[in-house]
């Protein structure tokens, strides 16, 4: 079941969201080569309780960290380690935080230093992606508009949708209805209404789109060893269009 958000809800996930923001920010400067994906953690950990709110992602289902860090081949939920981040990674953060009775939710991914031109091409057709579903996220259109325009996309600059994992519906719980995938067909779907809020974020590769979990149970790595990017937003339909929550404050 899709849950409308009144104006008085969004209001309140344009603040956690805008948190969830402000961390990816703080995160873009300390990602250099020498830090570990653990410090990176303790900073978005320490970050929400200084401001009370909860990391949304610590104890979810049993996940231990409040950032996900995923390096490389990674491409969603890797754990934050002493692995120490080198000239040439790429790093993809997704963070979440529950605030005022409500989730935001965010990803970026990042280079290290100097990294290859496949990875530059990775990380900017990823975003560019992101923000083409999100310009679909509109009233009156149906969820597969947003879904097939992210995968348009991607393939059409040959890279790979993955398909195991998708996005979602956000609010008083991280992840609610609809599942919004990456992939799709325009004109299928639900309709989309003023009130729907939506975590949409694709997970590309650079090879194949297929992925497994490592043995640690959440690591999800590229079955080709391959790179893969991860951008997500959290956005609310208006009656104006497509509003991005999780933006900072002073970009709102
Ligand atoms: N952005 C991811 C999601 O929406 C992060 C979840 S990680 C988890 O599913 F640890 F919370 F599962
Ligand atoms: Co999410």
């Amino acid at each position: 079941m899709v849950i409308l958000k009144s104006p008085g809800e969004i209001k309140k996930m344009r603040e956690s969201n805008a948190m969830v923001a402000d961390v990816l920010e703080g995160l873009r400067e300390l990602v250099k080569p020498g830090i570990t994906t653990l410090e990176l953690d303790e900073y978005a950990e320490s970050y929400a309780r200084k401001r009370g709110a909860r990391p949304a992602f610590k104890g979810y289902s049993g996940y231990p960290f409040a950032l996900c860090a995923s390096v490389n081949s990674e491409v969603v939920h890797g754990f934050p380690s002493e692995r120490v981040l080198k000239d040439g990674d790429i790093v993809s953060l997704d963070y979440g935080v529950f605030f005022g009775g409500y989730y935001g939710d965010s990803a970026i991914t990042l280079p290290v230093g100097e990294v290859s031109d496949t990875a530059k091409r990775l990380m900017k057709v990823t975003r560019e992606a992101l923000y083409k579903g999100i310009a679909e996220a509109k009233a009156g259109n149906r969820l597969g508009d947003v879904s097939f325009a992210v995968q348009d996309h991607v393939e059409s600059e040959g890279f790979s949708i993955v398909r195991d994992y998708v996005g979602h519906g956000i609010g008083k719980n991280l992840h609610e209805d609809p599942p919004v995938p990456n992939y799709g067909i325009r004109g299928r779907g639900i309709e989309l209404k003023p009130g729907i809020v939506l975590a949409i974020e694709p997970m590309v590769n650079e090879g194949t789109y297929k992925v497994k979990v490592k043995s640690d149970g959440w690591t999800v790595v590229t079955t080709d060893g391959k790179l893969s990017a991860h951008f997500e937003h959290t956005v609310a339909i208006t009656e104006n269009g497509p509003e991005i929550l999780s933006k900072t404050m002073s970009a709102q």
